[in-house]
């Protein structure tokens, strides 16, 4: 026993212990280190590449190029991001038909895995806004008051104030936001499709997007209840005024006819 505690206090255990220490750490980390995770995950990658580059070549070379350059028909794909192509082709834009003032929606034709492989093959050309994972674009828990108010002042002038969409000049329009998922509100402002102007995260940061998406969802869908009665459209305070105007102002007045066209008979008779 007397031994054992002299030994213990060698000085040069302490250096053996943590020598120990360490091989057993190491020895467990490679054991258990997920061993070549990295490099499975680029081959995954460079594969959806491959994949994207045949479908890009077959569907959308003719209008944006060959490597994505553009043409006449279509602009530079460069530095786009993957967002655009999942936003594109997502909502059934792309691949547009015939030359027009918008490329309008359509059904879409490519499965989520095939837009994501032309996402990865477009995104490999120049970095641009990446496809939102599923957590960035979940508005629980965000603020729907102040989405009202960012939409009110960022999109309103084009969306409508609750979305409804409204034509803009030249044969353009903006869309009714209605049914628009969670995801391509998100690309859309990461974008900014056509006249629509950008808001990427540098402007519009990740929470104010969650907070503009949780008040679109509240204005639209089945739960959309109001509160005031009548939504009349939901085309704002002037429209509103209007109808009271025209139908409250109507009512008095054929009220006051009634009324007048009744004592003129009670007064005959
Ligand atoms: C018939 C020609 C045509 C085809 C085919 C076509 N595009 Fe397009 N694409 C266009 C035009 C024109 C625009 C500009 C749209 C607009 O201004 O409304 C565009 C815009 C885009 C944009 C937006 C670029 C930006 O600056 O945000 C993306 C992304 C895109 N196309 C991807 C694709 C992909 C992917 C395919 C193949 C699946 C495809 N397109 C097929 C003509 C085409
Ligand atoms: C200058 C007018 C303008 C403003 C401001 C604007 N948008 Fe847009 N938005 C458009 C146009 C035009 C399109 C259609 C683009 C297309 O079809 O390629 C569009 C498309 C969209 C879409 C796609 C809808 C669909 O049917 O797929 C969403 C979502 C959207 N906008 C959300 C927003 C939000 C959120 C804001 C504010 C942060 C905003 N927009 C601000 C003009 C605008």
């Amino acid at each position: 026993m007397k031994k054992l505690s002299a030994r213990r206090r060698h000085p040069l255990a302490a250096v053996v212990v943590l020598l120990l220490a360490l091989a057993a750490t190491g020895g467990l980390y490679a054991a258990f280190a997920p061993a070549g995770k990295a490099q499975a995950d680029e081959t995954a990658q460079s594969l959806a590449i491959e994949e994207g580059k045949k479908l890009y070549a077959v569907g959308c070379a003719s209008c944006h190029g060959t490597g994505g350059q553009g043409t006449t028909d279509g602009p530079s794909l460069v530095g786009v991001g993957s967002a655009a192509v999942d936003f594109q082709v997502g909502t059934g834009r792309m691949p547009a038909q015939q030359p027009g003032a918008q490329v309008p929606k359509k059904k879409v034709i490519y499965s989520q895995a095939e837009i994501d492989q032309l996402a990865a093959y477009v995104a490999s050309l120049g970095a641009g806004p990446v496809t939102p994972t599923d957590k960035q674009v979940d508005p629980a828990g965000a603020d729907v008051a102040n989405g009202g108010e960012l939409f009110r002042t960022n999109c309103a002038q084009c969306h409508n104030f609750t979305g409804k969409g409204g034509a803009l000049t030249e044969g353009k329009y903006a869309p009714d936001l209605e049914g628009v998922s969670s995801k391509h509100i998100y690309e859309a402002m990461q974008t900014g499709p056509q006249s629509m102007p950008s808001f990427p995260d540098t402007v519009m940061p990740e929470q104010e997007k969650k907070d503009i998406i949780a008040y679109i969802e509240s204005v639209n869908g089945d739960e959309t209840e109001s509160p005031g009665g009548l939504a009349l459209g939901g085309l704002g305070p002037v429209s509103e005024g209007l109808f009271a105007w025209i139908f409250g102002l109507g009512a008095l007045v054929a009220v006051a006819v009634w009324v007048a066209a009744h004592t003129a008979k009670a007064k005959k008779s």
